[in-house]
């Protein structure tokens, strides 16, 4: 093994980086910092804490990202309306480049030499967290324990934990969790009984939300305000990115908004099923797209919805540090000027119901749109119009 001073290890407290924070001590006698984002999952950080100085760890850093988190990352990619293969809301695929920049930030400040992290080698976090920090530090040696030590299962790793003493969390059923990556846009849950995609996931799977079977009998009506392509007030009150999606979740939560099962593609290439939930952040794509139906030109909209799935695709594959995200953004964010205005919805039993929409900006007119008498509109225009997009279609069609 390469010769290693101190490393930064991305560390949550679950079972998969407590086990690499006692294998990286063991492996590379070096030290161990440990790195933990408070992104607004609901986690006992003191706990985390201590879990961490038990296990040797030589330097605990916590720190509080929730509101650059949403203000910087979720709501510039909400933007876009992004959906990764018509469904995933990307909320662990945004959340891995603030971490891995914040984590090469810590490793230059305490001069450590090497970072690590507890993804698999089979999945998508394993690219994000590491484009992240070679982008932010070319020369960067990286300790990716999973493609190095023989224990190939989490069964494996619970072996290990057992062996050393390392206490691991249990879910609400007292048994080994899923694997879970949460935080205030979503949580997800990956594993155990879900691998089967036929098997509809338990109830006891979700965290956040109730099931809309439960959900209350009554809709009750939202109210969101935007200003220049972002939410800023709910229900008339103006509240920072995260308290605003905060108060979201709660709101999505109590109706069941927000829940997927989804089987898609990874970057690697192989198919997976997952829970997520994602109640705030589907109440807001909804919103969004209502507020963009008025205050967008029809072809900058359709253009931006071309977009949309690329930007969503390199999200999803790690390159939110890049050229190409930035190239993409600048756009984005250019159509996003006029984007001002309120939105009214229902939400109810799952469903976000769109009820209106405002805007100073508005380019809605009704004048324009109304089937009763106007003197704006030349109805016969219409037909010049036809006869010339029909042109091509009378060459070549029936004769
Ligand atoms: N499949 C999702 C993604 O790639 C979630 C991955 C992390 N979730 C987890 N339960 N380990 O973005």
């Amino acid at each position: 093994m390469k010769k290693i001073n101190k490393v930064v290890l991305a560390y949550s407290g679950g079972l998969d980086t407590s086990v690499i924070l006692r294998w990286l001590k063991e492996n590379y006698s070096c030290e161990v910092a440990t790195f933990t984002a408070d992104l607004g999952q609901e986690e006992d950080f003191i706990a985390v804490e201590t879990k961490a100085k038990q296990q040797g760890t030589s330097e605990i850093f916590i720190e509080d990202l929730k509101e650059e988190f949403v203000k910087d990352y979720v709501f510039p990619m909400f933007r876009s309306n992004p959906l990764y293969e018509g469904y995933y809301l990307l909320g662990t695929a945004i959340a891995r480049p603030l971490i891995a920049k914040k984590q090469i930030q810590i490793a230059e400040q305490i001069s450590a030499d090497a970072v690590s992290h507890g993804a698999t080698g089979k999945g998508n976090d394993q690219i994000r967290f590491e484009l992240g920090y070679y982008y932010h530090k070319p020369d960067i040696e990286i300790i990716s324990p999973w493609r190095i030590w023989d224990m190939n299962s989490r069964a494996a790793l619970v072996d290990y934990a057992d062996k050393h003493n390392i206490q691991i969390a249990k879910d609400k059923r007292g048994e080994q969790p899923f694997s879970i990556d949460a935080n205030v846009l979503h949580s997800s849950a990956e594993g155990k009984v879900l691998e089967d995609p036929f098997l509809e996931a338990p109830e006891y799977v979700y965290t956040r939300s109730v099931s809309p079977i439960d959900a209350p009998n009554e809709a009750e009506e939202v109210v969101i305000d935007f200003k220049s392509g972002d939410a800023c007030a709910v229900n008339g009150e103006v509240m920072s990115p995260f308290q605003l999606l905060e108060k979201l979740n709660v709101l999505g939560g109590k109706h069941g908004v927000g829940r997927i099962d989804l089987v898609e593609n990874r970057f690697i290439g192989m198919k997976s099923r997952g829970i997520y939930e994602t109640p705030g952040g589907t109440i807001l794509y909804h919103a969004h797209r209502a507020i963009e139906s008025i205050t967008l030109d029809k072809e900058a909209a359709h253009t931006k919805d071309e977009v949309a799935p690329k930007y969503a695709k390199l999200i999803y594959n790690g390159l939110w540090f890049s050229p190409e995200r930035d190239m993409l953004q600048a756009m984005i964010d250019q159509t996003q000027r006029n984007v001002t205005g309120t939105v009214r919805m229902k939400i109810y039993k799952g469903n976000v119901m769109i009820t209106g929409r405002q805007s100073p900006n508005s380019l809605y007119n009704s004048d324009l749109a109304t089937f009763e008498d106007d003197n704006i509109y030349s109805q016969q225009d219409a037909e010049g119009f036809i006869k010339l997009n029909a042109l091509r279609l009378r060459n070549t069609g029936k004769k």
